[in-house]
């Protein structure tokens, strides 16, 4: 009867393993991303009855209780939570990973059924142990600074200081030291070196992330999604649960993997990124440029009269564009625009928003067609021929210091070139400066002008115009 419950359990686990794995694949593209979160969805609830079911666990009304209330608190948190809300949501749901990892590794070493494990299973043990809380720590406290920032309690800028790197790697070897006390010790006597190291780690997570600057925080969202697939691995063999290792490795490979996307969307050094050496690989530092030039705005009758004479248009949404919720009148434009026989085109930066695919999202639930979607490599080339362009609520990813200004702590990341078109139409609230803190010289360029406005009520006026 155990056998074939085990047996059981083993073909359930292997099913919901396919099942996440086909959820992945069907979250790489919008057509199918659907599909792809009901095979998440499914699988996750084969692999908790398959868990909780299993040989061994008791308990049973405790655990389904904490499951209810926990599944409670997530249903009224997700229902509640704004769009432009997700990534500091995604970021403290990548703590609880690794709180978790944190507390099955003292719960695992502490256990009394590992205490009687002997020779190399034990060993192997109490490396698994030191190793989950090491990444389970790093990614509690760097998860819960990435949380601050991206919710604005924690200024965006980079907070490093000279000898950051060395202080890093010092304290590498002093956890490794740790680890072989940890290991050499006898009974639970590794404790202190343990707590030391998790004290340790936890403040490696917190330096980590407050270096990095606001416009590297993208790459460090997917990083940390990945340490936290990595802790839950390092949990799963903790536990003995061949499921949670799974789960855990396809999370940390599919998101260092993105990682290593963004970094080289953006141009940075994915080992410069991680080592919290973000600065090393974008502002080389010195005297910021000075601006030249002067800002000059027009009104709304003004940008329509100039979209009725354009030919070809270029939208370039941001985060703004999200805070507004514009994209349900932009796409009403776009199809006043289009009727009237002009040639409309959204450009998406890989970094626009707050979120990877942020703007791709918000323009497929306004149903916008994919193809006049473009990525910013597909559409840069075409700048100089467009009439043009409309900046709605983006400014980082359309900041010309990316490329001309050395100190920038955005240089060299890829922008869209949109001051190659015939005129610029940059539509935000004020002056004031994109995620990264940096001032935009777009603003004061000859062929700019600004649109200032809510970007859901610029559209809205534009629009009656238009129609007018
Ligand atoms: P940002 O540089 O953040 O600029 C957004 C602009 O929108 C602001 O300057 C703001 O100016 C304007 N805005 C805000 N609310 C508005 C509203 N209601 N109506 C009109 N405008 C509004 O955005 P971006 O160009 O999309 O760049 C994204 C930045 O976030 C990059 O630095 C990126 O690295 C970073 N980031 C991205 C991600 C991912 S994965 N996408 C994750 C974390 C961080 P006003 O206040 O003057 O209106």
């Amino acid at each position: 009867m155990i056998e074939i419950a085990k047996e059981i359990q083993t073909a359930a686990y292997l099913f919901a393993s396919i099942l996440f794995i086909l959820s992945l694949g069907g979250l790489a593209s919008q057509e199918s991303a659907k599909r792809g979160v009901i095979y998440g969805i499914v699988g996750m609830v084969i692999a908790i009855i398959a868990t909780v079911l299993g040989q061994g666990v008791e308990g049973h009304v405790y655990i389904i209780g904490a499951i209810a209330v926990a599944s409670l608190i997530g249903i009224m948190v997700a229902r509640k939570v704004e769009m432009t809300s997700m990534p500091q949501l995604v970021a403290i749901l990548h703590s609880f990973v690794g709180m978790a990892a944190v507390l099955v590794g003292f719960g695992s070493y502490l256990d009394p059924e590992t205490q009687t494990m002997t020779g190399a299973a034990h060993m192997i043990h109490l490396v698994e142990v030191f190793i989950g809380i090491f990444i389970g720590a790093i990614t509690f406290t760097g998860s819960i600074v990435a949380w601050g920032k991206l919710d604005g309690k924690i200024p965006s800028k980079p907070w490093a200081f000279k000898g950051l790197q060395m202080m890093n790697i010092i304290l590498m070897i002093a956890c490794t030291v740790l680890g072989v006390f940890f290991c050499k010790a006898h009974g639970t006597d590794g404790m202190l070196p343990l707590l030391i190291m998790t004290g340790i780690a936890s403040y490696i997570g917190i330096v980590l992330v407050m270096a990095i600057g606001g416009g590297d925080m993208p790459v460090v969202v997917s990083m940390l999604n990945s340490y936290s697939g990595w802790a839950a691995s390092a949990a799963g063999f903790m536990l003995g649960n061949d499921l949670l290792i799974v789960t855990g490795a396809l999370v940390g490979s599919s998101g260092a993997i993105l990682s290593m996307h963004m970094c080289h969307a953006m141009n940075r050094s994915f080992f410069a990124v991680i080592f919290a050496n973000a600065t090393a690989s974008s502002s080389q530092g010195g005297e910021k440029k000075a601006i030249e030039g002067e800002v000059t705005s027009l009104v709304h009758e003004e940008v329509a009269t100039l979209l009725k004479e354009a030919r070809s248009v270029v939208i370039v949404p941001g985060y703004g564009m999200a805070v507004a919720k514009a994209q349900y009148p932009i796409y009403e434009m776009v199809q006043t625009l289009r009727k009237a026989g002009k040639n409309v085109r959204f450009a998406i930066h890989p970094v626009a928003g707050r979120l990877p695919g942020h703007m791709n999202v918000l323009l497929a639930e306004a149903n916008v067609p994919y193809d006049i979607v473009l990525e910013m490599d597909e559409i840069n080339e075409d700048m100089p021929s467009t009439d043009v362009v409309m900046v709605i609520g983006a400014n980082d990813v359309v900041n010309p210091s990316a490329q001309d200004d050395p100190a920038s702590s955005i240089y060299g990341m890829p922008v869209i070139e949109v001051w190659k078109a015939e005129r610029v139409i940059i539509m935000k609230r004020s002056m004031s400066a994109g995620y990264s803190g940096e001032d935009n010289p777009l603003f004061y360029k000859q062929n700019s002008e600004m649109l200032y406005g809510d970007a859901k009520v610029s559209v809205e006026k534009l629009l009656g115009f238009l129609k007018a």
